[in-house]
């Protein structure tokens, strides 16, 4: 998504270069709701606040770089995709898109289920009292053992994803004196307007099993075949950072093709399809998320009416959104350390973090936001970069962004919409040290996962 140079506006050079930037905003000091979690706002000092404890005090207290989570709305969020789809489907929360105790004994209070894709995410599921049944299994490359334990705690689901899980997922199972609930995934050949790394429904990929020849049809008979399973749905997911319906449109239309197919061959009509996740959520103010209700209901029209058609019962409905959930209720927090003017060009604005703690950027050419929060600022907008400390020229956090033009080393900036696969992708590049992710709502603070230490890194190195 590529915008062009702005033609107009105070700025500190006389022609903009080329980048991916709009308009400065009219008044940097506002904060654009689209991207900030919902009880961010600036107290009467200028000072930005998130439930209602200022950054400035946050700062002092817990250190930079740290992420800021927004209880409240995570929360509230979590009841909005729930009560959107209502009592007929079920919503999974992508754990892979940020996962703790914490956030797994909130999602279990709202009534979500948990959608796992590793067995560190099944265990801090299990440990923080998910109950195993609400917990579906996702992955291409599941180990033995990891099936063995998901099947053993006795999870809702497992996903299977190729032929030979099939066959893994069974005999582990029946070994186990169980019959385990599956679903199988299928690559319904979509191309997903997204970035080609996150778009998962085209064929040439690593994920699932192409309706397209007739294979997905083959892995519903076998897995039909075999005790160890009963086989409850298909899934699908298209991708990540979707913005409009006709992506999962195109996918429940051959879904629902292969539910008449396997009722044609098997007289069976399978009880549940599963349309994933990839949601798109506001990183800028260009971008323009639809409401969970508005989302609910294009989906379940497309699916009822696409089981009319095919003369079938309407089956039961989930979805698995991660960063629909969690993105836009956290914010990373930075302190500037360098200011570099290039003339003509843009500023270079060093802050105590980087790549190691939003590698998505770097990865997907990601868009960011950016705003000063420690305090307001009457000086003009002034085409910023916001980089890393990291010893690589790609280290960026927000590619183009406008700050204000007297930004100085000690100031804090804040990113805002950093909820989803930052703190979950974060790495120890350059031996950083993974920052906390402090969770925020009602005037307290807490950390929901600590800072890494120095100790940290030296035990793993065991010499
Ligand atoms: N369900 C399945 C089967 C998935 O593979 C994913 C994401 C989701 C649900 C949740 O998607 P979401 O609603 O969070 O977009 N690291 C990338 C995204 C990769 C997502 C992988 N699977 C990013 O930072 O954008």
């Amino acid at each position: 998504m590529s915008r062009s140079a702005h033609p107009a506006g105070p700025r500190h050079a006389d022609v903009l270069p080329e980048g991916h930037y709009s308009a400065p905003p009219a008044d940097l000091n506002k904060l654009d709701e689209k991207v900030w979690a919902r009880t961010v706002q600036r107290d009467q000092d200028g000072v930005v606040t998130v439930g209602g404890i200022a950054v400035t005090r946050l700062a002092e207290e817990f250190g930079t770089p740290a992420y800021f989570l927004d209880e409240a709305d995570f929360r509230a969020r979590c009841r909005a995709w729930a009560d959107a789809f209502g009592k007929d489907a079920d919503v999974f929360y992508a754990g892979k898109a940020f996962l703790s105790r914490a956030v797994v004994r909130w999602l279990k209070e709202e009534g979500l289920n948990l959608d796992v894709c590793s067995g560190g995410e099944l265990t801090t599921a299990l440990d923080a009292g998910m109950p195993a049944e609400r917990i579906a299994f996702h992955g291409n490359n599941k180990s033995a053992e990891e099936i063995e334990r998901a099947v053993r705690v006795g999870v809702g689901r497992i996903v299977l994803d190729s032929f030979q899980e099939i066959v893994r997922v069974a005999h582990i199972a029946q070994g186990l004196g169980k019959r385990q609930k599956v679903q199988i995934r299928v690559t319904v050949g979509v191309e997903a307007h997204t970035h080609e790394f996150i778009a998962t429904a085209h064929e040439d990929q690593k994920f699932g099993i192409a309706l397209a020849g007739g294979e997905a049809a083959e892995a519903v008979r076998r897995a039909l075949k075999l005790d160890g399973l009963e086989l409850i749905g298909i899934h699908s997911h298209i991708g990540s950072q979707i913005f409009d319906t006709s992506g999962f449109e195109v996918a429940a239309h051959r879904v629902v093709g292969l539910l008449k197919q396997v009722r044609d061959e098997h007289g069976v009509e399978l009880p549940e399809i599963d349309l994933g996740g990839g949601l798109g959520i506001a990183y800028t103010s260009d971008d323009d998320p639809r409401e969970p209700q508005e989302i609910a209901k294009a989906l379940r029209d497309i699916v009822t009416r696409e089981c009319e058609a095919a003369g079938l019962a309407t089956p039961r409905i989930s979805v698995e959104p991660g960063r629909a959930i969690v993105g836009p209720t956290a914010f990373t927090l930075y302190e500037v350390g360098t200011v570099k003017p290039l003339a003509g060009l843009r500023t270079y604005v060093s802050v105590d973090g980087g790549m190691s703690d939003n590698i998505r950027t770097a990865l997907y050419d990601a868009e960011y936001s950016v705003a000063l929060v420690s305090r307001t600022s009457d000086a003009a907008p002034m085409l910023s970069r916001v980089v890393g400390k990291h010893c690589e020229s790609g280290d960026i956090v927000v590619k183009d962004a406008f700050l204000p033009a007297d930004i100085a080393p000690g100031d804090l900036v804040a990113v805002p919409a950093t909820g989803a696969y930052c703190r979950s992708m974060a790495s120890n590049y350059n031996h950083a040290l993974r920052p906390p992710v402090v969770a925020v709502r009602d005037g307290e603070a807490r950390v929901i996962v600590r800072r890494e230490t120095e100790e940290d890194l030296l035990r793993l190195d065991v010499g």
